[in-house]
């Protein structure tokens, strides 16, 4: 088969390798206020607070290690003999970490900066501060190059591109409670495609799905990839 395959991916994908989830018993959000650190406006308030938030996870990023569900989607990324395209909300960076060669986050990387002033974007230091200048302009405007409620999304345009060329469409380890990424299934299903959730439990948008395969990513992804490359 020579068909797209576009993959959502969400926290759940990165759950076993130690990195929290948001909406979870004991995730992100249990834990901050999303107003807070997740908002220009919380950033405008406190910068060092969200910096601060941010420092944090990039360190827990960088102890963490990919699991045996994003080694099996860089296996389907290069195995497979048509186009695969990974769709991530996350920013951490273990999708490359684990072989991926083309992952498009949408909601920015961690280990990206970004002058608010100019736009310019470089690679972050490990710990970022407020008074940090940006390399391009010197204005001390530097954030995290993350998208925060409010903003638009990165990469739609591509995204959208390939949700309407696409012959499977599959969502891991996301609650379906953001958008517009709780949508891209309903356009893969106007697109034709075939959709498949894979996540430890039902999402917000579980009945839009064809198929649903439902256990901890490091479980059911292997096994779906196993399935597309040897069906
Ligand atoms: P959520 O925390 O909303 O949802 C995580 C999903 O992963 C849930 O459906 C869980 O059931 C599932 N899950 C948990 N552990 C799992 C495991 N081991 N295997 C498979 N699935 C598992 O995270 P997202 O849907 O990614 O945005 O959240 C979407 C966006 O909301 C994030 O990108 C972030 C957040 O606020 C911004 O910050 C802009």
């Amino acid at each position: 088969m020579h068909d797209k395959i576009v993959i959502l991916t969400g926290a759940g994908i990165s759950a076993e390798s130690g990195l929290g989830t948001f909406r979870d018993v004991d995730g992100l959000w249990t834990k901050y206020d999303l107003e807070e650190v997740a908002t220009p406006e919380g950033f405008a308030r406190n910068p060092d607070f969200v910096h601060e938030f941010y420092n944090a996870r990039r360190a827990n990023c960088a102890g963490a290690a990919p699991n045996a569900a994003h080694a099996a989607l860089a296996r389907l990324e290069r195995d497979h003999p048509g186009e695969v395209v990974i769709v991530t909300q996350n920013v951490d960076n273990l999708h490359e970490r684990g072989g991926a060669a083309h992952v498009i986050h949408m909601h920015g990387q961690l280990d990206q900066a970004l002058c608010a002033a100019c736009g310019h974007r470089w690679p972050a230091p490990a710990v970022m501060n407020t008074a940090d200048p940006c390399p391009a302009c010197a204005a001390p405007a530097t954030r995290p190059d993350v998208v925060w409620f409010g903003e638009i999304p990165y990469h739609m345009d591509a995204i959208m591109a390939h949700l309407s060329g696409c012959a499977i469409f599959a969502a891991i380890g996301t609650s379906g409670e953001v958008y517009p990424a709780a949508g891209f299934v309903d356009l893969a299903t106007r697109a034709g495609a075939h959709t498949v959730e894979l996540n430890l439990e039902p999402s917000s948008v579980v009945s839009a799905f064809a198929e649903t395969r439902f256990g901890p990513a490091s479980q059911v992804v292997p096994a779906w990839v196993d399935s597309l490359l040897s069906p």
